[in-house]
């Protein structure tokens, strides 16, 4: 399967975990990286192009921070832009069918945050319904996402350890023949 990344970090010079990500998944076969930040610092989104990118891919990766609990402003005026009505969903709206969505997150907020009792009181996957529903709608395969949860206390290892888990997985799913063949 071809794949597409999507990294969206507003600040990637200063990032230790999503960089590290776009250190290890450059230059790897079967695979399209992309930075959304670099690409259109302006925000204006090549939306043509850009679905043209989706149309040649099976598997779409976003890779981002948690920005307050949901994805950074580029990612979701893309989302807002490229998923549009006739091409994602609606009438004749169907060329996200069928493909596959991984989400790649890391937060500032260590794990336990996030729970019920916790000071986040949900579950990252609980913040991410809108966009697993959206994926959903338009007929994509959700996939479990990958998450490195806090960040500022992680040692350099740890994240080391997240980039090489994100590289394998990706790596493997691109490995399969098509999304068909992905187990849920
Ligand atoms: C504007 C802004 C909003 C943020 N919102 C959240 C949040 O809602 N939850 C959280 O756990 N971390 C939040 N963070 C922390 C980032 O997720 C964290 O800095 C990032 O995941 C670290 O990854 P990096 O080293 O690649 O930058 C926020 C950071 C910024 C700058």
């Amino acid at each position: 399967m071809k794949v597409l990344v999507q990294l969206a970090h507003p600040a990637i010079e200063r990032s230790r975990a999503n960089t590290r990500v776009l250190e290890a998944l450059t230059g790897q076969p079967n695979l399209t990286l992309r930075d959304l930040y670099n690409l259109y610092p302006r925000f204006y989104i090549d939306v043509e192009l850009e679905k043209e990118l989706l149309l040649a891919h099976e598997l779409l990766v976003l890779q981002f921070p948690f920005y307050w609990y949901s994805i950074p402003p580029l990612l979701k005026l893309w989302q807002d832009e490229v998923w549009h009505y006739g091409f994602a969903y609606g009438a004749g709206g169907n060329k996200l069918n069928g493909k596959g969505l991984l989400v790649s997150l890391t937060t500032g907020g260590p794990q336990e945050t996030y729970q019920a009792g916790g000071r986040n009181r949900y579950s990252v996957e609980d913040f991410l319904r809108p966009l697993e529903q959206s994926a959903r709608l338009c007929g994509m395969r959700w996939l479990p996402p990958q998450v490195h949860f806090g960040v500022y206390q992680s040692q350099d290892r740890e994240l080391d350890h997240y980039a090489e888990v994100v590289k394998d997985r990706v790596l493997t799913l691109a490995e399969a023949k098509s999304m068909a063949d992905i187990e849920q």
